[in-house]
């Protein structure tokens, strides 16, 4: 099947909104950099999350939890350099959104001005529905995230799937109308059965992505590192490989190695 996108025009939080009217599916991915950032663009996805996931796959951490907010802000500036069409959403890290309503719409607000990104993404529901709505009454589009939200795995005790209780389901379900009424733009729901997702995507007029929350959803979004298969020992069983590249990147590195060995590179045409 092929697919028609057109990249002459800027996705927006409208473009989600009318993307849900019309059933079009929405594609977002994550991306940390530039050189990604450009090529992800060009191919054609609708949004790129500058994830807080930044802190497992750019630096290194077991949690998501470390990443601050600067150095959130400078991976998005790339980002945003790299992004033409999709709308470019940065993840407030833990602790930028927490202390206060005033110290989260600051922090909202200096993303917003040093990063030029589209739209911020917050974790949480109820607790945080003030804060989230005064950021959005300051004219910031807010993306919401339910379910396995990563930066409360020490309250969940780890990665597991959630809402495993009809309790847990239908707080989701309260959380979500709440994020909308909030003024939320679209909300991540992460690691849910697919079929709280679906009753989710019809309680909601606002566009749900899922990650790990199967199929009747509005969109997906999968953390570009784990798709393109960069390292292979991470496979979940939401997350599917598109591509193997690690095995690429460590053929293309043991050749350089081999090649500068042996004295074959550079020959006499990459040579001044
Ligand atoms: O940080 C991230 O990459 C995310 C996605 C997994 C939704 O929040």
């Amino acid at each position: 099947m092929s697919v028609h996108i057109d990249m002459s025009k800027k996705v927006t939080t409208q473009t989600f909104r009318q993307m849900k009217q019309s059933g079009e599916k929405i594609t977002m991915l994550t991306s940390y950099d530039f050189t990604l950032t450009r090529l992800v663009d060009e191919a054609g996805v609708d949004a790129i999350l500058v994830g807080d996931s930044a802190s497992n796959v750019v630096c290194g951490n077991d949690y998501t939890l470390p990443i601050t907010l600067d150095e959130m802000i400078f991976l998005t500036r790339g980002v945003v350099r790299g992004a033409k069409r999709a709308l470019v959403v940065m993840d407030m890290p833990f602790g930028s959104y927490q202390i206060s309503e005033e110290d989260a719409v600051r922090n909202a607000v200096k993303a917003m001005k040093l990063t030029g990104c589209d739209a911020l993404k917050i974790e949480g529901g109820r607790e945080w529905i003030d804060t989230i709505r005064h950021i959005c009454q300051a004219g910031i589009p807010v993306m919401g995230h339910l379910g396995l939200t990563p930066q409360s795995v020490n309250q969940f005790g780890g990665y597991g799937l959630r809402a495993k209780d009809e309790a847990e389901a239908q707080k989701i379900i309260d959380d979500a109308l709440l994020l909308e009424q909030a003024g939320c733009f679209s909300v991540v729901l992460e690691k849910v059965p697919a079929a709280l997702a679906a009753r989710v995507s019809e309680e909601l007029d606002i566009p749900v992505i899922g990650i790990g929350a199967g199929n009747m959803v509005d969109g997906q979004v999968l953390v570009l590192h784990d798709m393109l298969g960069l390292n292979m020992g991470f496979k979940p069983k939401f997350l599917r490989h598109f591509a193997q590249l690690a095995g690429e990147v460590s053929g293309a590195v043991c050749s350089y190695i081999e090649a500068v060995k042996e004295s074959s590179f550079p020959n006499e045409n990459e040579s001044y």
